[in-house]
């Protein structure tokens, strides 16, 4: 590295300024329709290759790829210092558009068929040797790209994604507003919003021991715009949630965040719905269903154990609890919730396989996975086999439609882990298997969510969505009487096994306002100081309303087929919630610690 920093100082000397150079085309642009033409470009040498007196450069800016070539006999003068040229220096080339000889076209470039011969060049400027290569095949650890993420986003993958989220939010704006819908900023320094994670909490310099809190949704605000007679809002904006990460979640993403009034949730869904459709055909040319599926909360639950049923391939759960109730396998015998998952024959899952699922099935609190391998002949190879009498295996086989050949999986205990680590399961051997077309878009909508769920640690009703959602027409009143049964008007955009969005009609009312807040356990004065200003404003004419908001960054991902969140991010952080360029958060100076009134104690040690 040393020796390459003392050459690239070195080579300093030859840079020189643009002095009214102009690009004339992008490194992605030139085709052999351009032949002939005089261009030129700028960006960043990709690679270098010397080849019988000739010097070959692949040029790359975020479009692509241009090989420029230096010719001694050409332009002797270019050729000359070409030789400084290293990976990621910065030039402008001037010079024409020449076909490629015969049989060193590359068709899997787009500039594959021409070549742009260097009349003059400039070298903007130059580069130390970069820490990787910036090239898609990148094996670096993902902790250095990260700390060098001005790098790292050269990659032409990451160029494109940005360029994929660029051109949605374009098509999203565009749609929004031949909708009528006005874009409205928000504050970002604010009073709590639950939903449902921690904030993010900012001290206050001017009132001593207070705090702002970042927004995890602009919810309350959006509802006040519609208070405030706007009608119809959008915002793509930025949240901020304190929870813990996965590789779809970070702790400030971006919402497309919408608000209508005067709409049932029909109107809000249809809009929602056109939005995604035109998205998917501005961006990627797809035409998605028109319109998209439905399934209600309860047939996610019971088919796909998961509120976000991947629906691009068809193993589906099946509950079994009352076929092994009170019978040989005291597991099953007396559990809350028994399902089983058949994994149709052929696939043959070694022992090691079964045992690695087994491992993942206990990050969703599972204890184990009972499995039952359907052998020729009519064994049953399993754990648990013996302890199933006759009549439970020919229930199970009926419920399940086992066949010989299958491998069946289950999970006994509490509902709700057994529908989510089966749920997890189902995914997993889904792409385990294969059984996932990675070309794929399988959106649908899920309704008819309960409102509530039990919190068993904090014992009490909780918000499923957030508390201002409605509940369904005529459930109001099983608010006292019976919360658990209530379902509420919201609904869940789901893409491929992933929430994109989710939204709901909101209360509007302030007596169904104060309703949901005593059924989740608030009283009248908290909700009057954490609410008071909403519950005032419900006061004041609101109008029905009813909206929704989208994961941008989860979108994105989706379109662009990429695993982490984090590549459709400019400037992610870890999973540690930490950012390893700047090395945000850190510490900062007593002084500012005193002007915020804030003392920093050591953590005490458990
Ligand atoms: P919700 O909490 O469902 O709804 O959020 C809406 C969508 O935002 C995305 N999302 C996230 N993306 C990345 N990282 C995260 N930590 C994260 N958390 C959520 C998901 C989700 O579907 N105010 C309501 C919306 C409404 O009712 O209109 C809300 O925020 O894709």
């Amino acid at each position: 590295m040393e020796e390459t920093y003392d050459v690239q100082r070195e080579h300093q000397k030859y840079i020189t300024p643009l002095d009214g150079w102009q690009r004339t085309h992008t490194c992605s642009e030139l085709t052999a329709a351009h032949v002939g033409q005089s261009v030129c470009l700028m960006g960043w040498a990709q690679y270098r290759r010397d080849h019988g007196g000739l010097i070959f450069i692949d040029l790359r800016d975020r479009q692509g790829l241009t090989q420029v070539v230096f010719s001694p006999e050409h332009s002797p003068a270019a050729h000359a210092d070409a030789h400084i040229l290293r990976t990621e220096y910065v030039l402008a080339v001037r010079g024409q558009v020449r076909p490629r000889p015969e049989g060193m076209t590359n068709p899997g470039l787009a500039t594959g068929q021409i070549e742009v011969v260097v009349d003059q060049w400039k070298l903007l400027n130059t580069s130390r040797t970069t820490p990787f290569a910036i090239e898609d095949r990148v094996d670096a650890a993902e902790t250095l790209r990260l700390q060098y993420r001005y790098l790292d986003l050269r990659r032409p993958k990451l160029a494109r994604n940005f360029q994929l989220r660029h051109r949605a939010v374009q098509s999203v704006r565009r749609y929004l507003d031949e909708q009528g819908f006005l874009e409205i900023e928000t504050p970002i320094l604010t009073k709590s919003t639950p939903e449902g994670a921690r904030d993010f909490l900012v001290p206050s310099r001017l009132s001593e021991g207070k705090f702002y809190a970042l927004p995890q949704s602009p919810q309350i605000f959006k509802q006040l715009l519609m208070v405030a007679g706007m009608e119809r809002y959008y915002q793509v904006v930025r949240c901020f949630r304190d929870e813990d990460l996965r590789a779809d979640r970070q702790p400030e993403f971006t919402q497309i965040d919408c608000e209508m009034s005067f709409v049932d949730q029909e109107q809000v869904m249809a809009m929602a719905e056109g939005m995604i459709r035109r998205l998917f055909a501005e961006t990627l040319d797809v035409a998605l269903p028109e319109p998209f599926p439905r399934m209600t909360w309860h047939e996610a639950m019971r088919d796909y154990g998961l509120d976000k049923p991947d629906t691009r391939f068809d193993l589906k759960l099946k509950d079994v609890t009352d076929v092994v109730r009170g019978g040989g396998f005291k597991l099953f015998a007396s559990a809350e919730l028994v399902k089983g998952l058949r994994v149709p024959g052929g696939v043959d899952l070694s022992r090691k396989e079964i045992d690695d699922l087994t491992e993942f099935v206990k990050i969703y609190g599972a204890q184990g996975l009972a499995w039952i391998k359907l052998k020729p002949g009519g064994e049953w190879q399993s754990p648990i086999a013996k302890f199933l009498s006759d009549a439970e295996r020919q229930g199970i086989a009926g419920r399940l439609g086992a066949q010989e050949g299958d491998i069946l999986f289950f999970q006994a205990g509490p509902a709700v882990m057994v529908n989510t680590a089966l749920g997890q399961l189902r995914n997993e051997l889904g792409r385990r298997l294969g059984l996932i077309d990675p070309g794929a878009f399988n959106p649908l909508w899920v309704t008819d969510f309960p409102l509530l769920e039990w919190s068993p640690e904090d014992k009490r009703w909780v918000a499923l969505h957030h508390p201002f959602t409605a509940p369904a027409p005529g459930h109001a009143e099983l608010l006292t009487t019976d919360p658990g049964a209530v379902l509420s008007r919201a609904y869940d955009m789901v893409l491929n096994g992933s929430e994109i969005g989710g939204g709901s009609i909101r209360i509007h009312d302030q007596a169904t306002q104060q309703a949901m807040f005593a059924a989740l356990g608030m009283d009248e004065a908290t909700a009057r100081s954490r609410f008071g200003f909403l519950l005032q404003a419900l006061e004041f004419g609101a109008p029905p309303h009813g909206g929704i908001a989208f994961g941008l960054d989860r979108l994105i991902m989706i379109l662009s087929g990429s695993a982490s969140i984090r590549d459709v991010i400019a400037f992610p952080k870890t999973q540690k919630a930490t950012c390893l360029m700047t090395d945000a958060p850190d510490e900062v100076d007593n002084k500012q610690l005193r002007e915020l009134h804030i003392r920093v104690r050591e953590a005490p040690k458990d």
